[in-house]
C-alpha cells in the first residue's frame, strides 16, 4: 500500500490551494453574506482545468485522476465551500455522466463545453416527492415524434438559476417505477424552461440551490442520454462518483475548522495561558484531528479504487457519511473552542459550522448513505 502522492497530485494539489487561498478565501465571508455565485472565479477555475478534472482532454478535460480531484475539491472547499459545491456538481453530476453514458456527439456538443467550463452544468433527480426516494420520480416524459416532452418541478438544484446544460431526470412509465426513468441532457434556454425560485439557506449560500420547472419543454431524441429505461441507473451509479465530491468537500471545511481552531488555541490566552496548554482543549483537537485523518484516508481510498477501476459504490457512500458528519463535528468542536468568538461573523469558523451541515444532506442523507453500505453488505 502506498500512501504517497505522486508528484503531478501534489502539483495539483498546490495549484488549487494557491489559487484558493488568493482568489476564494478573502471573499468567502462577504459572498457569503451577500448569497454572490462567484462566476468570476468559476471561469478562473476552468482555466486551471478544475471543471473536467477527470475528463480526458480529448473531450475537453485536464485528464488528471479521481485522487487529484480530491485534493482539489479540498483546498477549493477550505476556502470557500460554496465554490467547491459549484465544481463538485459540474464534475461529478454532469460531465462524468456524459463520459461515461453519452455517444461521441455528445460528448462532442455538450461534454466539451462543460469540462472546458465555457458552459456549466446542473444535476436534476430531486423533486418535491423525491428526495430519499429518488426512483419516486413525477416529472414526465413523452415522446412525441423525434422529440421527448417533459413536465414537472425539480428541487434543490444546486447550480440550478447558472447553468446552461442540464442532466434531467424523468419518468416515462409511472407502473415501470424505476425502470420507466429516462436521462435527457436540456439546455436551459429552451422553451418551457425556468427557474421558479431559489433557496434562501443555512450554508453555501454563494452556491445557488433553484427550484425549476419543465413545461412542455422539447428535448429532441438525440439528447436522451444512455439506454432506454436506464435513467435510475445513470442516477444512482453518478451518486457513487459525487460522493466523493461531497465528502471532497467536507474534508475541505473540516480542515479549514480545525486549522482555525488549532491556531485560535495557540494564540488566545485565558488564565495566564494558551487555551491549548488546557487537557479540555487539547482533547479536543486530538479528536478532531483523528476524525479528520480517518475521513480523508476514506475519501482517498474510494477514490483510488475508482482510478484502479475497481467498484467503489460502497466505499463512497462511507467516505461520504464519515467525511461529512466529521465535518460537522470538527466545525462544532471549533465554534466552541473559539467561545463568543465563534458565534460571531467576525471569525470564519460560524460560516464553517453553517456549511458543514449540508454535506451529511445532499448527495444522499447519512441515512441513505447507510442503506447503500447495508445494501451491499448484505446483498
Ligand atoms: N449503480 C447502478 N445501479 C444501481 C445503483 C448504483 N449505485 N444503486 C442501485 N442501483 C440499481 C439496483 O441494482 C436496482 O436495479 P434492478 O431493479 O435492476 O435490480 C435499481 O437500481 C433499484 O435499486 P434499489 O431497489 O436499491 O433502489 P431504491 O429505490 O430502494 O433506492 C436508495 C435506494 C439508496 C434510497 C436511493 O434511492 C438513493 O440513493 N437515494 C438518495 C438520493 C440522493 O442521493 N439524492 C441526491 C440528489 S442529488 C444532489 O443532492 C445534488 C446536489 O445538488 C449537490
Amino acid at each position: 500500500m502506498n500512501f504517497e502522492l505522486t508528484e503531478q497530485q501534489r502539483m495539483i494539489q498546490q495549484a488549487a490551494r494557491d489559487f484558493a487561498q488568493k482568489e476564494l478565501a478573502p471573499h468567502a465571508a462577504q459572498w457569503d453574506r451577500e448569497e454572490h455565485f462567484p462566476a468570476e472565479q468559476v471561469r478562473m477555475m476552468a482555466d486551471l482545468g478544475f471543471l473536467g478534472i477527470n475528463v480526458p482532454e480529448k473531450w475537453g478535460g485536464a485528464g488528471f485522476d479521481m485522487v487529484s480531484y480530491v485534493l482539489a475539491m479540498e483546498e477549493v472547499s477550505a476556502a470557500c465551500a460554496s465554490t467547491g459545491v459549484i465544481m463538485s456538481v459540474n464534475n461529478s453530476l454532469v460531465c462524468w455522466p456524459l463520459e461515461t453514458y453519452g455517444n461521441d456527439d455528445q460528448k462532442e456538443r455538450f461534454l466539451k463545453p462543460l469540462a472546458q467550463g465555457k458552459k456549466l452544468g446542473a444535476y436534476c433527480l430531486s423533486e418535491p416527492d423525491a428526495g430519499t426516494d429518488a426512483a419516486n420520480q413525477r416529472t414526465t416524459a413523452k415522446r412525441d415524434g423525434d422529440h421527448w416532452v417533459l413536465n414537472g418541478v425539480k428541487n434543490f438544484i444546486t447550480n440550478g438559476a447558472n447553468a446552461d446544460t442540464l442532466i434531467v431526470f424523468a419518468q416515462t412509465d409511472p407502473a415501470l417505477r424505476h425502470k420507466g426513468i429516462f436521462a435527457f441532457i436540456v439546455e436551459t434556454d429552451s422553451e418551457g424552461f425556468s427557474v421558479m425560485s431559489k433557496e434562501k439557506k443555512l450554508g453555501i449560500r454563494a452556491s445557488d440551490t433553484a427550484q425549476l420547472a419543465f413545461d412542455n419543454v422539447r428535448v429532441p431524441a438525440d439528447q436522451q442520454l444512455g439506454a432506454d429505461g436506464a435513467g435510475f441507473k445513470i442516477a444512482m451509479s453518478t451518486l457513487d462518483g459525487g460522493r466523493i465530491g461531497i465528502a471532497s468537500q467536507a474534508l475541505g471545511i473540516a480542515k479549514a475548522a480545525l486549522e482555525a481552531a488549532t491556531a485560535y488555541a495557540k494564540q488566545r490566552e485565558q488564565f495566564g495561558k494558551p487555551i491549548g496548554a488546557f487537557q479540555a482543549i487539547q482533547w479536543k483537537i486530538a479528536e478532531m484531528a483523528m476524525r479528520y485523518d480517518a475521513a480523508r484516508l476514506l475519501t482517498l481510498r474510494a477514490a483510488n479504487l475508482k482510478d484502479r477501476g475497481e467498484k467503489y459504490g460502497e466505499q463512497a457512500a462511507m467516505a461520504k457519511l464519515f467525511a461529512s458528519e466529521a465535518s460537522n463535528y470538527i466545525a462544532e468542536e471549533a465554534v466552541q473552542i473559539f467561545g463568543g468568538n465563534g458565534y460571531s461573523k467576525e471569525f470564519p469558523v460560524e460560516r464553517h459550522f453553517r456549511d458543514a451541515r449540508i454535506t451529511s444532506i445532499y448527495e444522499g442523507t447519512s441515512e441513505a448513505q447507510r442503506m447503500v453500505i447495508a445494501a451491499h453488505r448484505l446483498r
